[in-house]
């Protein structure tokens, strides 16, 4: 049931001031323009990754790509002559100044924007003067030409699927939560200034972008929680509790912690459809129901029955009690991880992410669009692009019941 059905289209803006004007003439000139691309020897293709390195660490990138069952070698690498470039990688996140990112003018090169960020929190995939500088897009929009995978559908197969184990609910479950609860109690209990009775924390939340409220109220929703149930905040957005060794965001750590409470805030950063980060994904992996913030179409990425959604409740108090509900009655709980063992519900599940994402790694995405475009053989790009995506407004959740 969604109970605000206000969707609002954010209209781009083509502007974008930390982009360079266009020095070259090819850009205008891409369309019906038939390329003449450098043609594939010994099954190699070779990607020009154009921007910082701290995506691909300054490594050159190896990977075996089958395409239509055959095999190719690609190689992503920062130093490719361009004479010897079958296409150019834009990382989108790095397209910050005009120093950062190197717009080389290669008529014969299709250029690939990647943005594994969301549509409102891009620097380029967002203004239609950026996008249009390129052939193709790889994003979290649906409607491009690929779609940036938070989820590899084969790293949940081989995690969930290949080997359907029943949960041993208390062992594997619940023990971790009050084991953690008990030492939690402890130390609480050590401190000799205490006057409330212990009460444990059922959620918690690692959030540090607290300035996205622009497109979020995720904060004051949280907030607002807080008056009704103790959450545990270890990032800076309504911080209350500190890291024990340090206050980096080792994602091991995060592991560890998120296994030890009963519910995750998996809130985004913005509510677009397509976009849904590996915050979820990491709640499956660890045993903790994720409490989900994200476009309602996101849903479909996650098994059925493993998740809450945020948009089901008419305010944060009602959530709030839906979750006290839950601390206090395992037999409900214990239902959020029945998918676990559920063959359809995980087959479902798996079909769903590979139409959505298809099979391949990101890299050899780029390698499928070049040997499609090659086997087409019409070797026209167009460079008109038209915007796709849908996002919802910041205040699509309510944080306080309308009367
Ligand atoms: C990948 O490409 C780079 C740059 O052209 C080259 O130096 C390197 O040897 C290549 N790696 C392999 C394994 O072919
Ligand atoms: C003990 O409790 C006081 C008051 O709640 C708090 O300020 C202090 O940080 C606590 N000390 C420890 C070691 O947890």
């Amino acid at each position: 049931m969604f109970l605000f059905l206000v969707i609002c289209f954010f209209l781009p803006q083509n502007k974008p001031s930390h982009l360079a004007p266009l020095k070259s003439k090819y850009f205008a000139d891409i369309d019906n323009k038939k390329l003449n691309p450098l043609p594939i020897v010994d099954n190699k293709i070779n990607v020009r990754f154009m921007s910082m390195c701290w995506f691909i660490n300054c490594v050159d990138v190896q990977e075996v790509c089958f395409v239509d069952g055959e095999k190719y070698d690609l190689n992503l690498s920062r130093h490719h002559p361009i004479v010897d470039t079958h296409m150019q990688v834009y990382h989108d996140p790095d397209i910050v100044d005009t120093n950062y990112v190197t717009w080389v003018d290669t008529p014969n090169t299709p250029r690939v924007l990647i943005n594994p960020e969301s549509f409102l929190n891009s620097r380029c995939a967002q203004y239609e003067e950026c996008v249009n500088r390129f052939h193709w897009v790889i994003s979290t929009s649906v409607g491009d030409e690929g779609m940036w995978p938070y989820f590899l559908p084969g790293s949940i197969h081989s995690s969930f699927l290949s080997d359907i184990k029943k949960v041993d609910f208390q062992q594997e479950v619940l023990n971790p939560k009050l084991m953690f609860r008990r030492e939690d109690q402890l130390e609480y209990e050590s401190n000799a200034t205490f006057t409330e009775p212990y009460k444990p924390a059922i959620a918690s939340w690692f959030t540090s972008n607290c300035q996205s409220t622009k497109y979020v109220q995720r904060e004051q929703y949280v907030m607002e929680l807080m008056k009704h149930i103790k959450i545990d905040s270890y990032g800076a957005c309504a911080h209350n509790r500190d890291l024990k060794n340090n206050n980096r965001f080792d994602p091991d750590q995060k592991s560890r912690i998120l296994s030890k409470y009963k519910f995750y805030f998996s809130f985004e950063n913005s509510y677009c459809r397509g976009y849904h980060s590996e915050k979820s994904f990491q709640c499956l992996q660890n045993n903790v129901v994720p409490v989900m913030m994200t476009h309602p179409d996101n849903l479909k990425l996650m098994p059925r029955g493993s998740y809450i959604f945020v948009g089901d409740f008419k305010s944060a108090k009602e959530l709030a009690e839906y979750l006290t509900k839950l601390e206090n009655d395992d037999v409900e709980y214990q239902k959020y991880f029945t998918w676990k063992s559920d063959p359809v519900i995980l087959k479902e599940w798996y079909d769903y992410l590979v139409s959505f994402y298809g099979n391949a790694s990101p890299y050899c995405k780029l390698a499928e669009l070049y040997i499609n475009w090659i086997k087409q053989g019409g070797w026209t790009l167009s460079k008109s692009r038209p915007l796709k995506n849908v996002c919802l407004r910041a205040d699509y959740f309510p944080i306080l019941s309308k009367q």
